[in-house]
């Protein structure tokens, strides 16, 4: 593969953003943003660059300076790993899960796991455990030998109770198998520098470990050792990956709305939503390799976005509904919705020009024209037909679109969109007036969660559950 460092392919792997179709010229004023509208958030979204920018100089949102950090220890930590085990399992949950698979799904083969050691380049099988349900985690433990695996058990605060429960499990399983010696070597903990029980384990049972810097929320934390040790571990070149956001760091610390990408697709989804009615955003993927970037993005545009509170602290009910949808898949099972049920979404297509491989329809069916079109014709060609196509219907349906257009799918390019699409949602959170960074309406379930499983301190939750009394059996059936 061509480096970035090369000017010339720099300019030829960047990202676009199309959003033609997401204007009034296309899809009729009701529906499409005008460029007036636009203009009218010049001033505002002058002010909100400016905030953003002062609180990046003080050191208050770090997340934007990750693609300039030393990745040195990482990448020392990873080889290590990858010299050492065969299966590597990932243990965290939201911010700490969804951006190491994004990365995973984009950058690895679709079958890893599935190939041989040296088709894997040496590297371990990887495996993300990201969920508390029994059958699936238990037998994922039951399926490992243990000699030949590591746990990375990821939580920025230490105390994520699913995240802890698997850890528990993993190390009593270990310690069973092992030896109580043998933890030092099983487990590597990517957690808060100072704060939380995690790295107070660390520090008591030493165990080797990564820090998430202070001040980036899990799911601003792809690029830092959350995203990074998973990748690299698996042989993801980590240093393209932020080469390609320091690069999108540059077209997005634009203060000019019309020049700045992050800005324009943050405005778009805004008046859709609060003027056009597009309560819905759905990120729809031409790429399977893309479609867990469109879970990754569901996590940070709902969890920053949707809020109760404004800024002076008012009641406001904000934010726009995330769907992930993939093409040419979903075709087949959520576009008859998007072609003629409600007016409410604008759709973003994740577009890949050049795929790494080509797979090409042999001729065949001379006789049938309703087949052998498709021959001589290229796989790549019928899914990128497939989603101009979907993305032609819905603009003369007057369904606002725009797409993200990455000319190859590799470290670089990914690096510039998951970057944009964090700007975007730090720059959307002025747009809104309200809080991107923090999530209080998770807080209550967490709360009661604690409460049912009799944690100390929670007492008065658990009374107030009991309050609550029985549901009544005639709703249930
Ligand atoms: O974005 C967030 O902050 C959350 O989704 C967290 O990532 C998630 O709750 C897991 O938290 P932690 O990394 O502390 O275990």
């Amino acid at each position: 593969m061509k480096k970035w460092k090369d000017a010339h392919w720099q300019g030829e792997m960047r990202i676009a953003y199309d959003f033609n179709y997401m204007m009034d010229e296309y899809v009729g004023d009701s529906d499409g943003v005008t460029k007036a509208e636009l203009d009218a958030l010049t001033h505002r979204s002058g002010e909100i660059h400016a905030e953003l920018a002062a609180k990046r100089k003080s050191g208050a949102l770090p997340f934007f300076d990750l693609p300039y950090q030393d990745t040195s220890r990482v990448k020392e930590l990873a080889e290590e790993l990858a010299s050492e085990f065969d299966n590597f399992v990932l243990l965290g949950i939201g911010g700490s899960a969804l951006g190491p698979i994004a990365l995973q799904t984009a950058l690895r083969h679709p079958y890893h796991n599935l190939l041989t050691k040296k088709q894997r380049g040496g590297r371990p099988r990887m495996f993300f455990a990201d969920n508390v349900d029994p059958d699936y985690f238990g037998r994922m433990m039951g399926m490992l030998d243990l000699k030949k695996t590591v746990f990375d058990v990821v939580t920025k605060s230490g105390g994520t109770s699913e995240t802890m429960g698997q850890f528990m499990y993993a190390r009593g399983a270990v310690v069973e198998a092992l030896g109580k010696k043998a933890l030092k070597e099983h487990f590597v903990c990517v957690t808060d520098p100072e704060k939380g029980n995690l790295r107070k384990i660390v520090t008591a049972e030493k165990y080797r470990s990564l820090e998430v810097p202070s001040g980036v929320g899990g799911r601003f934390s792809v690029f830092t050792p959350v995203g990074l040790l998973p990748a690299a571990v698996s042989g993801i070149d980590i240093d393209e990956l932020l080469a390609g956001a320091a690069d999108m760091d540059r077209r997005a610390s634009k203060a000019e709305l019309w020049e700045n990408p992050a800005y324009l697709a943050a405005a778009l989804q805004f008046i859709s939503d609060t003027k056009k009615g597009k309560h819905i955003g759905v990120m729809m993927s031409y790429s399977n390799g893309l479609k867990d970037v469109a879970d990754w993005y569901r996590q940070i545009w709902a969890e920053s976005i949707g809020k109760k509170y404004d800024l002076e602290g008012k009641v406001v009910h904000v934010g726009q509904t995330p769907v992930k949808a993939v093409g040419a898949t979903d075709q087949h099972s959520q576009v008859q919705l998007y072609m003629e049920g409600p007016k409410d979404k604008t759709f973003t297509f994740l577009r890949v020009e050049k795929f790494d491989e080509e797979v090409v329809f042999p001729r065949a069916y001379a006789d049938m024209e309703g087949v052998s079109y498709l021959g001589g014709r290229g796989m790549a060609e019928l899914i990128n037909a497939e989603q101009a196509a979907t993305e032609a219907a819905l603009m003369k349906a007057g369904r606002p679109s725009a797409r993200f257009i990455l000319p190859e799918l590799n470290a670089y390019t990914l690096g510039q969109l998951l970057y944009l699409l964090e700007v975007q949602t730090a720059f959307a959170g002025g747009l809104y007036n309200i809080n991107p960074f923090d999530q209080p309406g998770v807080e209550e379930g967490k709360q009661l969660t604690y409460a049912m499983m009799d944690r100390p301190g929670y007492e008065n939750k658990k009374a107030e559950l009991e309050k609550l009394g029985r549901k009544k059996t005639w709703y249930i059936v």
